[in-house]
């Protein structure tokens, strides 16, 4: 396996590993620990379906299920993240499967709607959009440096602020997608998840955590001001300084970690070109800390 770096801060490109196969034990501590480490893996080259990414998945955890039931003709733990449909039909940009697909062009870090929201996913391109057409590409940020260069007024603002987080939400941002189920609605209600996230397995150290793709209330302050405060996110964690933009090659896997980066696809044209993925995504397995959740105040006493 060959590694190398992408950005001074984050990201590594893997050459000649094949994800297909059963992974060594060697390997895949390597791995956990580049993942852990650079928060970003690329693997090149890969020739993957939905049973082999899933085995794949499985070596960093357990699979998240998707949160709707009918939305998938497949396996319900691997999503189709395309404007392709099962069939390979090319969906037409008002299908809601594409409209799902233009919300993930805000920022956001995956499954954040839940109380224990995803570490890993792990996205496989089956088709890619031409290198010289503009978008599709998806682009990262790195949570925990545009947290550590925010202003100390800043910092003790955010400290302790915390986001709501709505799967039934995404239907005000993008309102001709159908209702949840009652079902639906009930297995997902609204969460919040502090804005500073403290790392336990980082030695506690601190990040960004928030999306743009579900609710933007933040607990509080009034809609307004807190409308406010999100748009000054946005703008403060898009600076180039902080991010990393994948540009797509076909058989490409990527895998990166949900706790550290927020993510956004670059907005292509949906009606001329096709883009098919599938992403495998690994469970979370601990509730998102703040610097006033218990087990941060007690930090000695803390088991990780
Ligand atoms: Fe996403």
């Amino acid at each position: 396996m060959d590694i190398k770096n992408l950005t001074d801060d984050f990201g590594v490109e893997v050459r000649n590993f094949d994800c297909s196969k059963k992974i060594g034990y060697d390997e895949l501590n390597l791995l956990k620990k580049t993942i852990q480490d650079r928060h970003f893996i690329c693997f090149k080259n890969q020739k993957l379906d939905g049973n082999t990414l899933a085995t794949f998945t499985k070596n960093f955890g357990k699979l998240e299920a998707y949160p709707e039931k009918d939305k998938t003709k497949g396996k319900i733990e691997i999503f189709n993240v395309s404007n392709v449909s099962e069939d390979g039909e090319h969906l037409d940009p008002d299908d809601q499967r594409v409209v799902l697909q233009k919300n993930n062009s805000r920022w956001h870090t995956d499954s954040s709607y839940r109380y224990l929201p995803s570490v890993f996913s792990i996205l496989y391109g089956q088709e890619t959009l031409p290198p010289e057409v503009e978008g599709g590409q998806t682009q990262f940020s790195n949570m925990l440096v545009a947290y550590d260069h925010l202003p100390e007024d800043k910092k003790n603002l955010l400290q302790p602020l915390h986001q709501v987080h709505s799967y039934n939400d995404i239907r005000r941002l993008e309102p001709s997608l159908p209702e949840l189920t009652y079902e639906e609605k009930c297995n997902f209600p609204p969460v919040t998840h502090p804005i500073v996230r403290v790392h336990a397995d980082r030695n506690f150290r601190k990040s960004l955590y928030f999306t743009s793709n579900t609710s933007l209330e933040i607990g509080g302050m009034s809609l307004e001001q807190g409308k406010e405060l999100h748009k000054w996110l946005v703008d403060y964690i898009s600076q180039p300084k902080f991010c990393y933009t994948h540009n797509w090659q076909k058989n490409d896997l990527i895998m990166w970690d949900n706790r550290v980066l927020l993510h956004r696809v670059i907005p292509y044209d949906y009606a001329k070109y096709r883009r098919a993925m599938i992403r495998g995504t690994v469970e979370g397995e601990v509730p998102v800390l703040g610097p006033f959740s218990y087990e941060v105040r007690s930090k000695n006493k803390i088991k990780i």
